[in-house]
């Protein structure tokens, strides 16, 4: 895995946001593969200030997201795609046939799921993953356990996940207990992967996922499988 290290976050984003760019640029219909949480904000900011300069569309770029609480209505302020409207969508030319999430109201999540996965396929797979990491060493919503999914699918949230998401709820009994998240193999088929990490509490994830061990209780130690995998972090988890 290749390190890319910052002396803060925001030169992190800008580093990250930069791969982004230089990308949609070469490619205008890229794929990007999309990520929540607080990690990714500075490099969406980036990126919508680079279209606001008139530097870069996103007119054909076609966006999937990792993941999605479920049950939860789009329109409620703590769905992903509530995020993903207000934090990127809403602000660049992206149109929004093109930027696709699990529905987090789905009536029968293996169908959605299995959908997912057909209609990445249908794009041709996704050229430029950006993750973050989790406490536990998640990535996207695959929790630490014996076993992984490969494929898109429904999970049951961990109680350390519940706990470092309830800062965005006003209450940890509001964080949804289930969520609906790409699978370990729908990931590591990216053509390319980013995964950001960011602040101490990331540390012990990072350690684990840079050991050379593959560890299914750190589901992001599997991206050493990966062959083209960067990791844009600050001094702070190394
Ligand atoms: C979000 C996602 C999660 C987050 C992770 C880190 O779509 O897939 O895996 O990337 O929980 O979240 P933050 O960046 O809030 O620390």
């Amino acid at each position: 895995m290749k390190i890319v290290k910052s002396n803060s976050y925001d030169e992190m984003s800008k580093k990250a946001a930069d791969i982004v760019i230089s990308l949609v640029k070469k490619k205008s219909n890229t794929v990007l593969g999309l990520a929540t949480g607080s990690t990714p904000l500075g490099l969406y900011g980036k990126l919508v200030k680079s279209y606001k300069n008139g530097e870069i569309s996103f007119k054909d770029v076609k966006t999937v997201n990792l993941d999605e609480y479920y049950p939860i209505t789009p329109s409620n302020n703590q769905s992903y795609r509530y995020f993903m409207n207000k934090n990127l969508f809403n602000k660049i030319d992206i149109l929004k046939e093109n930027t696709h999430m699990l529905s987090g109201k789905a009536v029968d999540c293996d169908k959605e799921c299995e959908e997912y996965e057909n209609l990445i396929s249908s794009l041709g797979g996704v050229d430029l993953q950006i993750l973050g990491i989790g406490r536990n060493g998640h990535i996207a919503f695959n929790e630490p356990g014996d076993k992984l999914s490969l494929y898109t699918h429904k999970t049951r949230l961990t109680d350390s996940t519940i706990e470092a998401n309830s800062r965005f709820f006003s209450s940890r009994d509001e964080v949804p207990e289930a969520a609906l998240t790409m699978g370990i193999g729908t990931i590591m088929k990216a053509k390319r992967i980013i995964i950001l990490a960011s602040g101490e509490d990331k540390k012990e994830a990072v350690r684990g996922m840079l050991s050379p061990y593959l560890d299914t209780h750190l589901p992001a130690s599997l991206l050493s499988l990966h062959n083209n995998v960067t990791l844009f972090c600050t001094e702070d988890v190394l």
